[in-house]
């Protein structure tokens, strides 16, 4: 199989670029396995320890003269004065005109950080110190509803950055979780997913959160209005929905005018985007599920990886690195998308929340100074977890035509260590890195079924199709346990690799102007689906499907 799945799009705006076409080229020629044989150092070689999580990126077609040449160009792309930028609050974020400092939300150093001419870390305190507070009202029982009974269920009314992110964080440390506490999750506008949450729960002992940036989410805006109607249908009066509402935004006058009392607000600002607010008061879930002291220790776990990404040089750095071994696929191999998949059950909505993560972030085309690019960005990113996803699509990273560099999560360790099950476990995490790297050959093949007594003939039949190319990379992070601390830190590797990218792609990560037409739309077609008659005035497709609509809604 060739190495190269599409055509190679290299970076060549950039100088550096040519060196890494031709690295390219020598190394499509290369296996993987050949690597391996002719350095039995190679593991220790490309292996590295940051925040608590140990990076093997040896099964990756790199290598001294493809790192060099990876690290030359984010220095050519000015990269490290990027991270300064980023970390120091600079209106990174042109579009909107806003700096970019999720990072300040998990910073615990002692400098101010300034916006503006003001210190955030402040205001960033004050909410911490209300956080703590509302949830610690929450688990001493001190905060009741309208029958006087304590909370039980809480349900976070939020969608994208307001959900995704939380909920990967609150079933990532769900051996942190407190007793006696249900949470649940309503995103989507589909009725179907808030009437399932509102069967399950109790009216006298729920506490709903709105978490909405902007507070002008038309799904979160209708669920909380369903949630709210549903409250008043079950016997709580107008006058005390305030004690089972709390909402988040940087709105705070559309959350009055929702009618959330402001002693159960929260605040937000601009300058932390949606997708990156799981480290904010959006945070709150989290920290009502887990304790505050918790969602503290993911803070810090973050802070960890940051300091890392400051600080470190930039052949040592792991979001760095694996920023750059995107780029290098992506660009240089014509790899198209990016899986990532953890042997770890409570980390089974990692690739949800890294698909808003990564792919709102790094899905453009235009650069930060207007120009269209002519190179691709952001990948697809997608995976699931091991070892399902080894009986469903790992068929296709063995021996389909695309190639797809992986990133498998593993811990070492399992919070429920039953019997040999966490072994198997990584065991098959290890496997299925061991077999994208290293194959099998026709040869192989054939000399394993003549040994096994298979007909010559059937031998010829049936060889080919057994044979596994090998040659696909992959990385393996293997923290020693998911802790909060490792959570927080595995987030921000994350978060930064997509800041690499989006500086080496040129592009703004921070805005998201893509969703906006859909939105707009979707406003239009919903006049047209409630307007009476016939529609006619779109295109035919539309008319067609808002009338199919009308004929079983009339
Ligand atoms: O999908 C667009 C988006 O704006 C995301 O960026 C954001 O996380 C999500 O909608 C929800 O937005 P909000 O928190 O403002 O309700």
């Amino acid at each position: 199989m060739s190495t190269q799945s599409s055509p190679m799009t290299p970076l060549s705006h950039l100088s550096s670029s040519d060196k890494l076409v031709e690295l390219q080229k020598q190394l499509a020629g290369t296996h993987l396995r050949d690597l391996f044989d002719a350095d039995k150092q190679r593991f220790d070689k490309y292996t590295m320890e940051a925040a608590g999580l140990f990076l093997d990126y040896s099964k990756n077609l790199i290598n001294d003269d493809v790192l060099a040449s990876l690290t030359k160009m984010a220095e050519e792309a000015k990269l490290p004065e990027a991270i300064k930028a980023m970390f120091s609050g600079e209106k990174i974020n042109n579009t909107e005109g806003r700096a970019v400092l999720h990072t300040a939300l998990r910073n615990f150093g002692t400098d101010p950080i300034m916006v503006d001419g003001k210190d955030v870390m402040p205001m960033i305190r004050d909410t911490h110190k209300r956080m703590k507070e509302i949830t610690q009202q929450v688990h001493k029982g001190e905060w009741k509803g309208h029958t006087g009974k304590p909370v039980k269920h809480i349900v976070n009314i939020g969608i994208g950055g307001s959900y995704l992110g939380l909920k990967t964080a609150i079933n990532a440390l769900t051996p942190y979780h407190v007793e006696g506490l249900e949470h649940h999750y309503v995103a989507n506008i589909d009725p179907n997913e808030i009437s399932e949450v509102l069967r399950k729960i109790d009216p006298e002992t729920t506490l709903f959160i709105v978490a909405s940036k902007s507070f002008g989410t038309l799904e979160t805006l209708q669920n909380a209005q369903a949630a709210r109607k549903f409250m008043l249908e079950q016997g709580c009066a107008e006058a005390d929905i305030r004690k089972h509402f709390v909402a988040i935004s940087t709105n705070l006058k559309a959350i009055d005018e929702f009618g959330i009392a402001q002693e159960n607000t929260l605040p937000l600002w601009d300058w932390v985007g949606g997708r990156y607010s799981l480290w904010s008061t959006i945070g709150l879930m989290i920290s009502l599920v887990v304790g505050f002291d918790n969602f503290e220790r993911l803070l810090k776990g973050a802070w960890e990886m940051d300091k890392h990404f400051a600080e470190a040089p930039l052949d040592k750095n792991m979001p760095v690195l694996m920023g750059m071994l995107g780029i290098w696929y992506q660009n240089y191999f014509g790899a198209e998308s990016h899986a990532v998949i953890s042997y770890d059950y409570f980390l089974r909505d990692f690739p949800g929340h890294l698909q808003q993560m990564d792919m709102e972030s790094n899905g453009k085309r235009t650069t930060l100074d207007g120009k269209t690019v002519d190179y691709q960005t952001g990948a697809v990113i997608w995976g699931g977890t091991g070892t399902n996803d080894q009986h469903a699509y790992h068929q296709l990273l063995h021996q389909g035509t695309r190639l797809i560099p992986v990133d498998f999560v593993a811990p070492a360790t399992s919070h429920n260590p039953l019997g040999e099950q966490h072994p198997w476990l990584f065991a098959n995490a290890v496997a299925q890195s061991q077999a994208m790297m290293q194959g099998k050959t026709l040869e192989e093949i054939r000399d394993e079924m003549l040994a096994a007594g298979t007909a010559a003939e059937d031998v010829e039949r049936l060889a080919p199709h057994k044979v596994i190319p090998g040659n696909r990379p992959n990385n393996m992070i293997v923290p020693e346990k998911i802790t909060p601390e490792i959570a927080g830190a595995l987030f921000a590797l994350y978060e930064q690799k997509v800041f690499v990218q989006g500086v080496l792609w040129q592009v703004n990560s921070f805005d998201q102007w893509g969703v906006e037409l859909g939105k707009v739309l979707g406003n239009r077609v919903y006049d047209r689906i409630t307007e009476k008659g016939a529609t006619t005035d779109q295109d035919s497709s539309t008319n067609g499907l808002v009338n199919r609509f009308k004929q079983f809604n009339a």
